[in-house]
């Protein structure tokens, strides 16, 4: 049997399982999905902070660029602790920085109202072939409301744990996320600390726990990645950084910039400026924010507070007070089409499997 006829291509309908993480931020542009699904894998929307209407816009965009399967990514919604003397703490420590960007402080809300239930009813209208979760877990229920519209359910886990709770609430596919990921940790069972498993660890773990297909996500970026990733059970992987900077990403210039010239030693886990952990690239805002990071509130309640010092410092190009997500291999990323990241790493595993197989 050939390598990539298998679950994950069955279920997805695709000739290749090579899937275009979701990322949130406007770095999944309808060009970059269209093209990683055009190439024979699937690419998905990042929604996560999309507001329904414009995920609608983007879905039928999306539709016009390509025939083929691809995803749409949301985040599972939590309410956050509130607590006014951790914002003011915030408010107090982010004032410099805005001051300097000639920014007025942000107003947040106390329970910031959730898009979820719109995002999903967006997905299932638009009739999107694959919905994939990160943060939590879907609702059995929401998961059988997807099946009975025809949409593949693809849950996120960073533990064996959360990979059963995955399968329990009956998903299609379940992506393990390795500690070498970039951006935001999907955790939700159990500590930030506690979730932090190497891709190489994690994945035939949660193979030999659950009886999904399962996709390894985090730090892979060409053919070795695939083939060693299906050598440990996976049956596909979830590619984050090595599209970023593809040239029909949309991500910031100098967030590309910064990928394409880190060392594997330069991303950090931090939640200094979303209030929840993630991996990006070390720099001077995740250094002198460190020592207060306890201190400051939840996602999303920090996410909304840095927001507007993030925009500013990209239009002012200063990339050390970005968040500059990336997983730990930045040395393998390129500036090229994301149909040729697609087409290499297709080219690379065929030549280290033999065609034959
Ligand atoms: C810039 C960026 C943004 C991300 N945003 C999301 C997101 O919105 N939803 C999600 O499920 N995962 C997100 N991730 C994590 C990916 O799903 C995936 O786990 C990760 O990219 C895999 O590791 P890699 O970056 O080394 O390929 C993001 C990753 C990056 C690099």
């Amino acid at each position: 049997m050939r390598w990539n006829n298998n679950q994950v291509t069955k279920l997805l309908s695709c000739d290749y399982p090579i899937i275009q993480a979701g990322m949130a931020g406007g770095v999944t542009t309808p060009e970059l999905v269209a093209a990683v699904s055009n190439s024979g894998g699937v690419g998905t929307i990042g929604a996560g902070y999309l507001a329904p209407d414009k995920l609608v816009k983007m879905i039928k965009t999306v539709k016009n660029k390509t025939q083929k399967t691809f995803g749409v990514n949301v985040f599972i919604p939590k309410l956050p602790h509130y607590y006014p003397d951790q914002v003011a703490r915030s408010r107090q420590l982010l004032q410099p920085y805005e001051q300097e960007l000639n920014l007025t402080p942000r107003q947040v809300m106390k329970s910031s109202e959730s898009i979820f239930e719109e995002q999903v009813n967006a997905i299932i209208k638009s009739q999107v072939p694959v919905c994939s979760f990160t943060f939590g877990v879907p609702d059995k229920r929401l998961v059988e409301e997807l099946h009975k519209n025809g949409v593949k359910v693809i849950g996120t886990a960073t533990t064996v744990e959360e990979a059963v709770i995955n399968e329990e609430a009956g998903v299609d596919i379940i992506t393990a996320q390795g500690s070498e990921a970039g951006g935001h940790r999907g955790t939700f069972n159990v500590s930030f600390d506690q979730g932090m498993i190497g891709t190489m660890s994690l994945v035939p773990q949660v193979v030999d726990e659950v009886s999904l297909p399962v996709l390894a996500a985090g730090g892979i970026m060409d053919a070795r990645g695939l083939a060693a990733s299906l050598m440990l059970g996976a049956e596909g992987v979830q590619m984050g950084t090595a599209f970023v900077t593809s040239l029909e990403s949309g991500a910031k210039k100098q967030h590309k910039e910064a990928i394409l010239h880190a060392k594997e030693n330069e991303t950090t886990i931090t939640s200094v400026f979303s209030g929840k952990p993630a991996r990006g690239i070390d720099n001077e805002f995740i250094k002198k924010m460190k020592p207060y990071q306890k201190e400051l509130p939840d996602y999303p309640i920090q996410n909304e507070l840095t927001k507007e010092i993030r925009k500013e410092a990209a239009q002012r190009n200063k990339p050390e007070w970005m968040s500059l997500w990336s997983g730990q291999s930045p040395r393998l990323s390129r500036s090229k089409h994301a149909s040729d990241v697609v087409r290499e790493v297709i080219d690379g595993v065929e030549k280290l499997y033999g065609r034959s197989n």
